[in-house]
């Protein structure tokens, strides 16, 4: 299956996130990543549910959101209210991230994990019967703009591998300085989802046709 791009509204011009979730969907984009950011666990403020409440009836695609808060609980049923598709959560938000993912499934949501660039590989391996996704993040989290960490490919080829042991369908989702270059190398290395702001929004709306289909390789 081709590789699904998820432009991050992080790096979209925020007095116009209507205007450029639109953009993006009619660039090509496959799903809207929204990169929710607290002060606490990531070092950058960014969105809340309103917000995600704001820009649904704007996306066709689905929402995928991704929570960098601690603890992430108290939130879940808020954005899943507000419209998201996908809630991902980091184990280290919260105490019991088994018990975060049941609960966003119970909210009728995909639930997904994702793995700081520090966090090994064998924080999946109690969560794969659970979740839909696993999101290997290639920065670290709470910014735009960062160089991806080459190292991060080898966790990449090892959740691509238990992922193919789990025998259910969960998207590989990568995240944290994608460009033509980095996305070549993580799909090789088994990623099906690519998430990217910077290398989708720049050059303005009539860039983004040709930035997501360099994405695309
Ligand atoms: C980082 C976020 C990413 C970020 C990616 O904390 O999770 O989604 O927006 O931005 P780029 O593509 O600019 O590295
Ligand atoms: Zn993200």
């Amino acid at each position: 299956m081709a590789v699904r791009i998820a432009p991050s509204i992080l790096s979209a011009d925020f007095s116009r996130l209507a205007e450029e979730v639109e953009a993006v969907e009619r660039a090509g984009a496959d799903l809207i990543h929204v990169d929710v950011m607290d002060g606490h666990f990531v070092p950058n403020i960014t969105i809340g549910p309103m917000v995600v409440k704001a820009i649904r009836p704007h996306a066709k695609k689905p929402l995928d959101v991704h929570l960098m808060v601690s603890p992430a609980d108290p939130y879940i049923e808020a954005f899943c209210d507000a419209g998201a598709d996908g809630v991902t959560v980091h184990p280290e938000a919260g105490p019991h991230v088994h018990r975060t993912l049941q609960h966003i499934r119970a909210c009728g949501k995909r639930p997904g994990v994702v793995l700081n660039p520090g966090t090994p590989i064998d924080a999946i391996d109690n969560l794969l019967d659970l979740v839909d996704l696993v999101l290997i993040m290639t920065v670290n989290p709470g910014f735009g703009g960062q160089v991806f960490i080459e190292r991060q490919l080898r966790k990449i080829e090892a959740a691509a591998e238990r992922i193919a042991r789990a025998g259910r369908v969960i998207d590989l989702e990568v995240d944290g300085g994608i460009t033509p270059e980095t996305a070549r190398r993580a799909v090789d290395s088994g990623a099906t989802i690519l998430v990217a702001g910077t290398s989708v929004f720049r050059g303005g709306a009539s860039a983004y046709p040709s930035n997501i289909a360099a994405l695309r390789g």
